[in-house]
């Protein structure tokens, strides 16, 4: 490392616990140093999954793989409910996966309404890296799995088979904040040579109608980098996300001098415009987090209760309560 990066990265520890627990985005442009590698994803079970995508990182294996191992890790946990393995079903009881991948260079993958395949995140790295394509869904998504040596499994455990059997007894579509709308995890990484990265992964909303797919595996939705700008993910209800292109709406904000948390904050209160009369209201939850070029980072959601984590030198496995619109 040039004696230059030493003194930038140094400089930048120095002064990183400060700027990680102002989520830099109380700093101002005076102050605002280059702080990476650094790693952000949605809710507490980023916790782990950053940690195991920083060991990815620091083994020199590189951002891409960093982020896929990353949530590849939320995708085998069963207590995750909304993610991967033991994720909540659809309405006729079958789980269904979405995932996309981005790279450094816009290269990208995705996969949606994919079944019986415990980490949707690596074939969506295989669709990116193997195909002339960008998104797979449903049978095609499975047979390219297939193809690629995945093996199928039942997702359903008995505890979300139970809590599904329970759900049937009155079938009310009305997700329930923050727990089934929606915990999907999404990471964002910004290496020592500020590359980024991202990926998203989820099961969906629960109990969703059999075919739904949400925004996760949308690119410009669940998932957008811009290498000369940040990169933002999404978790929340996927309708609303989708609506407003969340994630590219977040980075075209910061391109045009926005920090993290104002670009976040920007789109959020643009959600909650176009949904306050809506019946989807009273169940709305969306939460972004934003990384950007100089590895500042925000979190911010509709409500109360979203929060994310942060992984970097100084701060290992950081859970931060992202600021929020409304109660
Ligand atoms: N945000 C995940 C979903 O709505 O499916």
């Amino acid at each position: 490392m040039s004696n230059r990066r030493n003194f930038i990265k140094k400089s930048a520890l120095g002064t990183l616990g400060v700027s990680s627990l102002l989520g830099c985005d109380e700093l101002n442009n005076a102050n605002i140093i280059k702080t990476y590698p650094r790693i952000i994803s949605t809710w507490n079970h980023g916790l782990e999954a950053n940690q195991k995508a920083w060991e990815i990182l620091k083994n020199g294996k590189g951002g891409l793989s960093a982020v896929e191992q990353g949530v590849m890790v939320s995708e085998a946990d069963p207590q995750i409910r909304s993610v991967g393995y033991g994720g909540y079903p659809d309405r006729d009881g079958i789980v269904t996966l979405d995932a996309c991948i981005m790279d450094k260079n816009s290269n990208c993958g995705s996969v949606s309404f994919l079944q019986n395949i415990k980490h949707p995140i690596s074939v969506a790295r295989h669709v990116m890296e193997d195909t002339p394509h960008v998104m797979l869904s449903g049978k095609g998504a499975l047979d390219f799995a297939i193809s690629k040596g995945f093996k199928q499994e039942d997702l359903l455990t008995d505890d979300s088979r139970k809590d599904w059997i329970k759900w049937k007894e009155n079938s009310n579509y009305k997700p329930v904040i923050n727990i089934e709308n929606h915990d999907t995890i999404s990471m964002l990484l910004i290496d020592d040579s500020g590359d980024l990265y991202g990926a998203c992964t989820t099961s969906g909303a629960a109990w969703k109608m059999h075919g739904r797919v949400g925004d996760s595996p949308i690119i410009g939705a669940g998932l957008f980098l811009d290498n000369e700008v940040g990169a933002a993910a999404a978790t929340g209800l996927g309708e609303a996300i989708i609506k407003t292109s969340g994630s590219a709406m977040v980075v075209e904000l910061m391109r045009q001098g926005a920090s993290p948390l104002e670009a976040c904050k920007t789109i959020v209160k643009r959600i909650s415009k176009l949904h306050k009369s809506g019946p989807e209201w009273d169940y709305l939850q969306v939460g972004f987090i934003a990384l950007n070029k100089n590895g500042e980072y925000a979190g911010y959601s509709l409500r109360k209760g979203f929060n994310y984590s942060l992984h970097d030198e100084k701060n290992k496995n950081l859970l931060i309560d992202a600021k929020h619109e409304i109660g």
